[in-house]
């Protein structure tokens, strides 16, 4: 008995972690501890903590008059909506979730098990960084973790929340795993603080403004999400996770879906405005043909000229890439490409099959542009769809122009399905600047230039602006009536549920990075 009572005593003292007092500040900046953040993530009563007993083994600094059982960090696995997940929780009540060598190898362990067992891996990151007082050890700890956030990568899926400080090196295991939460106000992510960046570049700045959640979700793109408060960033996880499989050799799950018979969505047809040069919010179409209330926007605020997500049709997981006709056109410059081509590889990695809505005038002139790389950056997006081979369905709204025509999901590169609305106009660029170049000296010699090219434009505009061209040719495979649109998406991805393709074999490719 008096076993028994001392395991249970020693259980009760792992649960407060530093101790009540250091849970009290925790709570008093408003976050939850660890302990409280698995608790919300994971159904109730499945978690099964692993190494609750594990303590540092540093002597230097009289670190060894200092333990707390756990050396803060939880990690154990449990399940999210009856799924099996891995996780850990930074415990900033122990030495402000500092990472030590113990508390590095209790990750690490919970990684391996994740990966050999083929469940995604969730951390809760809340932590000062390095353990100051173990030095090397320390970094090697860190780069235990980076290791294994690579050989994971593709494999199962990986999420990081940041609930609290996430500095130096630090930061780069969050940046290997597929997809960072922050939490607004209370975290940020910098490889170098304010201070650093005071000596350095003389810039004053606030952690906050150099690497808080709105900086991240809007700036810099390194946070897919950001969340008003834990309990939402914790939900946006569970969500997140639904239209996941568990790993790469699963098929996300099914969701139940009947159909009322009734796939036909008048609204469709009226959101492309008769002008062409007019915004619409492509967000109205997804609406209008995904399953009700099953977008998950990613990357909300960052490029928003492209939108991505998750959604279901027909009950079936999808990713959604979608050129934004009222946020600069739709147009792809550096940010949009990126953030398309990680979100097609995410999908493609972990079998969730792709639907592209195109409205796109092509990429965005400039030297800005041109100087900081879009040939290259423009190329990721290129390479990963060409590469993908999920199922893969576009269609095209309205503009289809140029090398942007080629990139989003093709024919030519790959995609299964092509359609497009009668308002579809698929050419090498818009008929204004085609009239100007192929007319050029017919414009100059008439007497009334204006006219001749209105005239020209008009003819380049009735060959091209509309999308018999590409289907006389095949690149479009049908053209639909918009509002026709979700009942032949539901039936196109059904049909083809088991596409197997395989590329040619190779060690791996080289993405243009
Ligand atoms: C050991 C640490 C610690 C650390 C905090 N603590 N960071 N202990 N190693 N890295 C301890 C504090 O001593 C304190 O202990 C408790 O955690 C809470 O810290 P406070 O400073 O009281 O909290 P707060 O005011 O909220 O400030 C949090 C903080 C600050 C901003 C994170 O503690 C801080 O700046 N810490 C140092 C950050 C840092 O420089 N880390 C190394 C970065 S380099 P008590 O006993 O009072 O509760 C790095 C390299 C990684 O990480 C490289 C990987 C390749």
């Amino acid at each position: 008995m008096e076993r028994i009572n001392n395991l249970l005593q020693k259980r009760e003292e792992a649960s407060l972690g530093g101790g009540q007092k250091r849970i009290d500040s925790q709570h008093s900046k408003g976050k939850l501890t660890a302990r409280e953040r698995i608790h919300f993530l994971l159904d109730e009563g499945s978690f099964e903590e692993v190494g609750m007993f594990v303590t540092h083994r540093t002597s230097d600094f009289g670190l060894d008059e200092e333990k707390y059982p756990g050396d803060g960090v939880i990690t154990g696995w449990g399940t999210v909506n009856g799924r099996l997940t891995y996780v850990y929780a930074q415990d900033f009540t122990v030495f402000g979730g500092s990472l030590s060598e113990t508390h590095a190898e209790k990750i690490c362990k919970i990684m391996d098990l994740a990966l050999k067992n083929g469940a995604p891996m969730i951390g809760l990151n809340d932590s000062g960084g390095a353990r100051i007082q173990e030095g090397v050890v320390s970094l090697g700890g860190y780069a235990d973790i980076f290791y294994r956030n690579t050989l994971a990568s593709g494999v199962i899926p990986q999420i990081s929340a940041i609930m609290g400080p996430c500095a130096g090196g630090a930061v780069y295991s969050p940046a290997l795993t597929d997809f960072i939460m922050m939490v607004e106000n209370s975290s940020y992510m910098f490889v170098t603080g304010p201070n650093v960046v005071k000596t350095v570049t003389h810039e004053e700045v606030s952690a906050e403004e150099l690497g808080g959640a709105s900086t991240h979700s809007t700036k810099s793109g390194v946070t897919h999400f950001s969340c008003a408060n834990e309990i939402e960033c914790i939900n946006s996880i569970k969500q997140l996770l639904s239209y996941m499989p568990q790993n790469c050799e699963d098929d996300p799950a099914l969701w139940e879906y009947e159909s009322t018979g009734n796939e036909i969505r008048e609204a469709l047809d009226s959101i492309v405005p008769q002008n062409a040069n007019q915004p619409y919010d492509i967000r109205d179409v997804i609406n209008n043909i995904i399953d009700e209330g099953s977008f998950f926007e990613v990357h909300q605020n960052y490029a928003e000229n492209i939108v991505v997500g998750f959604s279901r049709i027909g009950g079936r997981s999808i990713g959604i890439i979608a050129n934004q006709p009222a946020y600069l056109a739709g147009v792809l410059d550096i940010h949009a490409s990126t953030k398309g081509a990680r979100f097609v590889r995410f999908c493609d990695s972990f079998n969730i099959p792709l639907l592209v809505l195109e409205d796109v005038p092509g990429f965005l002139p400039g030297t800005d542009q041109e100087w900081n790389g879009i040939i290259n950056h423009g190329a990721k997006l290129l390479y990963a769809f060409c590469e993908a081979t999920v199922p893969r369905i576009t269609v095209i709204t309205r503009k289809a122009y140029g090398g942007a025509y080629c990139v989003m999901n093709s024919k030519h590169i790959g995609a299964d399905m092509n359609y497009a609305w009668p308002t579809a106009e698929i050419a090498v660029m818009g008929a204004k600047g085609a009239a100007e170049i192929i007319f050029k000296k017919e414009i100059t010699a008439a007497d009334d230039q204006y006219q001749k090219l209105a005239e020209k434009e008009r003819e380049y505009s009735d060959l091209f602006a509309n999308p018999y061209r590409a289907a006389e040719r095949g690149f479009v495979d049908e053209v639909i009536l918009p509002n026709e649109t979700r009942h032949k998406l539901i039936k196109a991805f059904k049909m083809l549920e088991n596409k197997a393709v395989k590329n040619p074999r190779k060690k791996h490719g080289n993405i243009p990075l």
